[in-house]
């Protein structure tokens, strides 16, 4: 058997509830074996761990609740935000996204945000599967590895409900399985996450459920049950696939939406489904605080992309 083999015939007998004695006896393997066995499964992004004696089975993706900092002293800083590019769909707009990449880089950006969604995942809808280039775990990650951008920068994301499913099906993240093999990925966690550029606090965060009465009401009840001071400067969402910006007290709240085409099932829901990113613009004052935040929302519509970029 070889080690993906034995992770998952654990992960199988660790579902089953059976107790570490058992567990050793039906992998043939020496307790301190298995003990190392999990704790590289933990890294590996299963939500597996060994504790006072037992093996547990974690039912969400662990938390993290580290804030991930980044110096940075500079006057300006810009940003790209976009979000639910649903990777190995085949709805995934791997052409807008190089392009945006491209875009990045003659601008001299160096901080992408990626507030989830970052595959298509599996669904338990039958139906999915035809929807989607790349079925298996393994596919989804060899896709995203091999199509996803690379630019001088890094790309900071958080994964979202779809990247959630193989969790729920697997026990492993895979996005923090993508981000392992590529070195301009930056994984920060499941659904939301916390990070500090200079003085600028941002959260990602992904969202889940169907659609609200109106597309900024669930974004305003989150920033609501925030205490004041600890708001973010920027909150980026994503989830509904619909575009918005609004200013509350100081937080600047960017709804990005998708890079995936319109898929069957959602128009079959009658759902909403923009394509567009925010390129932000932030200035500091002398002193590092936040003297401006300026949006700019880049829209794809229903075109299909035949810019050719100039290099140089
Ligand atoms: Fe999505």
């Amino acid at each position: 058997m070889n080690k993906k083999e034995l992770c998952e015939k654990l992960y199988r007998l660790a579902q089953k509830k059976k107790d570490f004695a058992t567990l050793c006896k039906e992998l043939d393997l020496q307790d301190y074996e298995v003990a190392g066995l999990i704790s590289i499964m933990r890294e590996e992004g299963y939500n597996i761990d060994y504790l006072n004696g037992e093996v547990i089975i974690f039912k969400n993706p662990p938390k993290q609740k580290d804030v991930y900092e980044l110096p940075y002293n500079l006057e300006r800083l810009r940003l790209l935000l976009l979000s639910d590019t649903h990777l190995a769909s085949k709805y995934d707009r791997i052409d807008i996204l190089k392009y945006l990449y491209d875009k990045a880089e003659d601008r001299g950006i160096k901080h992408i945000l990626h507030s989830g969604d970052f595959t298509d995942g599996r669904s338990n809808r039958p139906e999915q599967v035809y929807e989607l280039r790349e079925p298996s775990y393994e596919g989804q990650i060899q896709y995203a590895v091999e199509k996803y951008p690379t630019f001088s920068g890094k790309t900071y994301v958080i994964s979202g409900n779809h990247d959630d499913w193989w969790y729920k099906a697997t026990g492993s993240e895979i996005v923090k399985s993508i981000a392992d093999k590529r070195d301009d990925i930056v994984y920060l966690g499941p659904d939301v996450a916390d990070m500090k550029i200079g003085n600028l606090k941002v959260r990602l965060f992904h969202g889940t459920g169907g659609s609200a009465y109106a597309k900024s009401y669930k974004l305003q009840k989150y920033l609501d049950a925030i205490p004041l001071n600890e708001r973010p400067d920027i909150l980026q969402t994503g989830h509904i696939h619909q575009a918005f910006y609004m200013k509350q007290d100081h937080t600047h709240c960017f709804q990005t939406s998708a890079l995936q085409d319109l898929t069957p099932y959602c128009r079959m829901l009658g759902l909403s489904n923009d394509k567009s990113v925010w390129w932000v613009d932030i200035t500091f004052d002398n002193k590092g605080n936040i003297y401006s935040i300026t949006p700019e929302l880049e829209n794809f519509g229903d075109k299909k992309l035949t810019l050719t970029r100039k290099k140089g």
